[in-house]
């Protein structure tokens, strides 16, 4: 298990007091559907999306009833990008359609591509950690991805990880505008870079807006943190026990350095 202090500075203070903040407030009133937001257009959400993608995107492959259960299944047929074509299968968002928080990652990894769930390899594993502690419940949350394929490339026999490209992440962007609109979480909080372009656009830097307390038209209140797997980068696990020093995922701290320093400094310097 990772300690306190790594889930403390994975979360910062901004994000760990909108979560009590929120989680308490919900506590209070579990809310419902609405019976508005369900009737939006979805061309309305997409429209813009689709003037730029290349490829059909996952807009020709939505179903014509929105619920969880049907795009899930919609998905698991999507080819609106070449990305279907390496994968085992579609790896769509998992958690109760009411939940109050909803985390978006990058795509699957190896793990979640051979098991269809998302993050339940080793950045999945930091992701529960943290939750734990800080008090919430994996199950009460809303977890997805950006993009609903695993990218890879072989090296040997492994399969490693490729960043999805902006087309890419275009075109899966239909599956993760309809998840939100369904579950419409109160606090959407993004995961690294790609699932930021994913809401934000393709000028979004997590490295500038972390912590911040943003809004979309997706959820009221949108944060922005690392990836989990930014702390997996780090070197051995004494140094990840401690905890990542603050200005190892402090973005002032990368400030002035090279780039070859800065990543270190970003993930892997943290001893
Ligand atoms: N990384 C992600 O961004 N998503 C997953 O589901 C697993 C690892
Ligand atoms: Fe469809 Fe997204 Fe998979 Fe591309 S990555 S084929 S758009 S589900």
């Amino acid at each position: 298990m990772v300690e306190f202090s790594t889930a403390q500075d994975f979360w910062n203070a901004p994000i760990l007091s909108l979560f009590t903040d929120i989680l308490s407030e919900t506590r209070q009133s579990k809310e419902t559907d609405c019976p508005v937001l369900a009737a939006w257009s979805l061309h309305d959400l997409t429209g813009m999306v689709l003037k730029r993608a290349e490829y059909p995107t996952a807009e020709a492959f939505l179903p014509e009833r929105l619920t969880l259960n049907s795009l899930q299944e919609a998905a698991g047929g999507c080819q609106g990008c070449p990305l279907y074509k390496n994968a085992t299968q579609t790896v769509f968002g998992e958690g109760p359609k009411n939940a109050t928080v909803m985390f978006v990652g990058e795509q699957p990894g190896d793990q979640e591509d051979l098991a269809g769930k998302p993050f339940v390899g080793p950045a999945g594993k930091i992701l529960s950690d943290t939750l734990e502690q800080v008090g919430i419940e994996r199950d009460d949350v809303y977890v997805t991805n950006a993009v609903k394929h695993f990218k890879w490339e072989p090296r040997g026999k492994r399969r490693i990880h490729q960043k999805p490209n902006s087309r890419e992440v275009a075109a899966c962007r239909p599956w993760l505008e309809a998840e939100l609109r369904i579950v419409r979480p109160k606090l959407l909080v993004v995961l690294g870079s790609t699932a930021g372009q994913a809401i934000f656009g393709p000028s979004f830097r997590v490295t500038r807006e972390r912590g911040k307390v943003l809004s979309s038209k997706f959820a009221p209140k949108v944060v922005a943190t690392v990836h989990p797997s930014s702390l997996l980068r780090q070197p051995d696990e004494e140094s990840r026990a401690q905890g990542p020093r603050s200005r190892c995922l402090d973005p002032a701290a990368g400030r002035g350095l090279s780039r070859g320093t800065r990543g270190r400094l970003d993930y892997a310097g943290c001893q």
